[in-house]
């Protein structure tokens, strides 16, 4: 079965949450142009996500699901909101889902954990996952040490349950080789960023359309705590401490509140500006619906060059 027949979308496409982004009112943007709009909780307290989920059930009547940071300090309380608010599917991301299965079961609602090896997704496999999100270290925000080009395949062959691939997945190009490495289907975040209903600063959107290819880094591998931004003073700062040896909680200091800074103020000096590698293809700033339909029907094309390259 492929993504979007599994989901009852337009598209095989996912909208990834995005901690303080990815608002009920753009997750119903995103299912309106034909992907799958996920809620992030990520910066929601248990009252904002009740509100998102009415505001995202009111302005599309497209299938969407919500993203659950399971370390969220609210995170029992946020599942229980879901559980009453006949929410179809959830993502899940740091941590296992264990505790919540058989709840999500009862109600049949579709699991999708985002995991980034091999030993996880067969983790959440045996705890009963209905799909695995594999997410390579190209994606923005948290990542973990794998390429998608090497993790997918390898996840694919791991596994006996469909897998959507995450992670550098900006045109059709990508698009078709998430299928070439088995995946039935993809989950995107940082192209979204620069669409027309993305609630970020425009300041934020214009530091993703300038990005080259090279300008993400990744703070915190040595705290423990990788996240993909886009170079600024505030992530040469934190690296530059981190090397110094500093702890957790004085480079915490540099990340609290970061993120919110750069979604809300504009700051993108000193804010955290989540982005993947694929920061350096966005050009401009796009209607969600384009950049979804170029990227799907842009395959036909795309395979045909790839069957006469192959002769
Ligand atoms: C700004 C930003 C914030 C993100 N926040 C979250 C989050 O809160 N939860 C999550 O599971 N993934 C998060 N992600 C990852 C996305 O859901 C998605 O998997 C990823 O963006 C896909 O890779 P790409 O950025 O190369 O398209 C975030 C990504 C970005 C760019």
């Amino acid at each position: 079965m492929m993504l979007n027949e599994i989901l009852g979308t337009k598209y095989p496409i996912i909208q990834g949450g995005m901690a303080n982004i990815a608002t009920g009112e753009f997750a119903a943007a995103a299912s309106n142009a034909g992907a799958l709009g996920l809620i992030g909780i990520g910066g929601m307290n248990v009252d904002m996500l009740r509100d998102n989920i009415r505001i995202c059930k009111e302005k599309t009547d497209k299938p969407f699901g919500v993203n659950l940071m399971l370390m969220h300090p609210e995170i029992d309380d946020m599942v229980a909101v879901v559980l009453e608010s006949d929410v179809k599917f959830v993502t899940t991301g740091a941590g296992l889902p264990s505790k919540y299965m058989p709840d999500f079961k009862k109600k049949g609602i579709k699991v999708m954990p985002v995991v980034a090896n091999v030993t996880f997704a067969k983790k959440m496999e045996d705890l009963g996952a209905d799909l695995i999100i594999a997410e390579g270290t190209e994606s923005g925000g948290h990542v973990g040490e794998m390429s998608t080009m090497a993790l997918v395949p390898q996840v694919v062959d791991a596994v006996n349950i469909p897998v959507v691939a995450a992670g550098g997945i900006a045109d059709s190009r990508q698009l078709v080789a998430a299928y070439a490495l088995g995946a039935i289907g993809v989950q995107i975040g940082t192209c979204l960023l620069t669409s027309v209903e993305c609630p970020i600063h425009e300041n934020y959107k214009n530091a993703v359309i300038k990005a080259k290819d090279s300008d993400t880094v990744v703070t915190g591998r040595i705290a423990g705590t990788p996240v993909r931004i886009l170079k600024n003073k505030m992530t040469r700062e934190y690296i530059r401490l981190e090397k110094q040896g500093a702890d957790v909680m004085e480079l915490e200091k540099y990340t609290l509140g970061a993120l919110r800074r750069a979604v809300f103020d504009g700051d993108i000096a000193t804010g955290s500006v989540m982005a993947g590698q694929v920061a350096g293809m966005a050009k401009e700033i796009r209607p969600m619906e384009d950049i979804l339909k170029d990227m799907y029907e842009g395959t036909a094309k795309v395979l045909e060059d790839v069957k006469s390259k192959l002769g």
